[in-house]
């Protein structure tokens, strides 16, 4: 082992087990690679080791080796908790708020252009806090106008946040920086958390959906697209070909949002880069 973080993870593991060694790492890290374009660079050994090690006991394995055994047959369903495991889903509602302040602009602009169709997508929605976020502008919005038909599908590769994000309960701490719009939306439970209910709830559709390869089944046109905190896990390659892929989803003048380290290499694609940080617009 060449590398000085798995070094000192393996150290770490056969002190604490189960124990864990380069093979495993270079295991998992092209398995999810495979799967859903995630890198996982030898520096990610320490991370590696500690979400999956819970669950490699839970098995009762006292080896990664023997839980690398377990997962030989690459279409065993344990390779969802695999990449469940591994992904990272931090979100918050409104996070980047200049994006949101860019789609309620595009909104107003297009509900006072009479357009009654609006088609939103957040395509690595995590536990639901994007997408509801936009679900909550769309309908505060429309309030009024009940001819507007909206919709904002949601979509991720890990099973376990869509389940929750279908679900869509928040802990107070998630919910206590809601723009003032946002809080009719949000119901309080007897146990301090909060439930998404209304409109809002009702635009939502949650999905599963892989950004990478393989066939996209939706065909918009969309009027927004976020795609937010996922292309820098990807590598370059793979960014590039799901911003392409999505720029073509949009309608003319419809507008994509990345995360705030997420840039898009605009030649040979029909987007062109806004003065609102990480976003385009649609040419
Ligand atoms: C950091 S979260 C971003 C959540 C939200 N977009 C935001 O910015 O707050 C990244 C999400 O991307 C998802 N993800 C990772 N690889 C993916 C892929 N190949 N296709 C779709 N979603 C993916 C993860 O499961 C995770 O929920």
């Amino acid at each position: 082992m060449t590398e000085p973080a798995l070094r000192d993870i393996a150290a770490a593991s056969s002190a604490t087990g189960p124990a864990f060694e380069a093979r495993d790492m270079r295991f998992f890290a092209d398995g999810v690679r495979q799967r859903i374009g995630v890198v996982l660079p030898d520096a990610k050994a320490a991370l590696v080791f500690r979400r999956l090690a819970p669950r490699v006991r839970e098995l009762g394995f006292d080896t990664f080796a023997r839980y690398r055994e377990h997962l030989a047959d690459p279409h065993d369903a344990e390779w969802e908790r695999v990449v469940a495991l591994l992904t990272t889903n931090h979100s918050r509602f409104f996070r980047e708020i200049h994006h949101f302040k860019l789609l309620s602009r595009h909104l107003e602009e297009a509900f006072g252009r009479g357009v009654k169709r609006m088609r939103l997508w957040s395509a690595a929605c995590a536990a639901g806090q994007e997408p509801y976020s936009m679900a909550m502008l769309v309908a505060h919005l429309k309030q009024g106008r009940p001819e507007i038909d909206a919709r904002v599908l949601a979509t991720d590769v890990d099973r376990t946040v869509l389940e929750a994000a279908a679900v869509g309960r928040y802990a107070p701490e998630d919910v206590g920086h809601l723009p003032r719009f946002a809080r009719p939306f949000m119901t309080p439970e007897a146990d301090g958390t909060f439930t998404v209910t209304g409109t809002p709830r009702d635009l939502v559709r949650f999905r599963y959906h892989n950004l990478i390869g393989g066939e996209w089944p939706m065909r918009g046109p969309f009027d927004a697209i976020f795609c937010r905190n996922v292309l820098i896990y990807l590598a370059p390659d793979d960014q590039t070909k799901v911003i392409k892929r999505l720029a073509r989803l949009l309608k003319v003048g419809g507008i994509l949002c990345l995360g705030h380290s997420e840039i898009a290499r605009t030649e040979d694609m029909p987007i062109k880069r806004i003065e609102v940080a990480s976003s385009y617009v649609r040419i």
